[in-house]
């Protein structure tokens, strides 16, 4: 950052919220406030849930031909109305800070470093080596195969580099004794958007337990009636784990800090590029 500002260069992402689901706005708004806080220009195009896939394609077109634009975010989910493979096609590469783009994916799939990673599977990741937790040899099992979340949380543990070097497992929803799968983790990691399904008696004992889902649940006790919860049933959890990350507060940030990582990034790309 402080060399791109030498450098006359700042930072700029763009996300695009088409419609008005809670969850996603609220998502929106913590991108668009931490990217302002550490000095990126960052700013939310809202358009409403009638608009288009064209007018959407347009809009993504504009973006990617606007040089102040290093990064662009499409929140999912997108309106039933609108392909999000489309959409998500229709970004340039070099500014998927998202890491969604089938190049991308492929990037990262066969370890090439110079495409983006998604997100959330590489704050994961970020998470763990911080936290000195081995992944070497190391039996990791992902509940959930997302395109988001358990696909590439699986692509990037398998990886030969720190970090990397798990043995994994990904199950879902057809998957046959599903907490047999888990009772064997080192590391766990819930991503699969069920409340609170994973509890002390599905975990071993001193495992990581990284829980990725963000569930709203019905709470009476609460003013607003609600409270966040994760896939993961935190108490009991807690009691049997080495480790545990929180929901909120645990996976939920590092995903931000590694999107204004590919933000900065893409920024340092296109300004090597341009020569700036
Ligand atoms: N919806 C939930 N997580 C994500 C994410 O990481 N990126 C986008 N674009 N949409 C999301």
């Amino acid at each position: 950052m402080i060399a791109l500002a030498a450098r006359g260069v700042v930072p700029g992402l763009s996300v695009v919220l088409v419609g008005d689901d809670a969850a996603s706005a609220v998502y929106v708004a913590n991108k668009e406030k931490f990217a302002r806080q550490v000095g990126m220009h960052g700013d939310t195009i809202r358009l409403p849930a009638s608009t288009t896939q064209a007018e959407l394609l347009a809009l993504v077109e504009q973006l990617n031909a606007d040089d102040a634009v290093h990064g662009i975010l499409v929140q999912m989910p997108l309106p039933s109305h609108i392909d999000p493979d489309v959409v998500i096609r229709h970004i340039a590469p070099h500014k998927d800070v998202d890491g969604f783009h089938p190049v991308n994916v492929g990037k990262m799939l066969i370890g090439h470093t110079d495409g983006f990673l998604p997100c959330t599977p590489a704050g994961v990741i970020e998470l763990l080596v911080r936290s000195g937790v081995e992944t070497r040899g190391a039996e990791a099992v992902i509940v959930g195969r997302s395109n988001i979340v358990g696909k590439p949380m699986a692509a990037l543990l398998v990886q030969a580099r720190a970090g990397g070097d798990a043995t994994v497992t990904v199950c879902h929803s057809r998957s046959r004794d599903l907490f047999e799968h888990t009772r064997r983790a080192d590391i766990l990691i819930a991503a699969v958007g069920r409340a609170e399904m994973i509890r002390g008696e599905h975990i071993k004992p001193g495992a990581t337990v990284i829980d990725v889902g963000m569930n709203r649940v019905a709470d009476a006790s609460r003013a607003s009636g609600s409270r966040l919860c994760g896939d993961v049933h935190f108490e009991s959890a807690e009691a049997v784990a080495g480790k545990i990350t929180p929901v909120p507060g645990g996976v939920g940030p590092m995903t931000i800090a590694m999107l204004l990582q590919n933000t900065v990034r893409a920024a340092e790309r296109t300004a090597s590029r341009i020569g700036a």
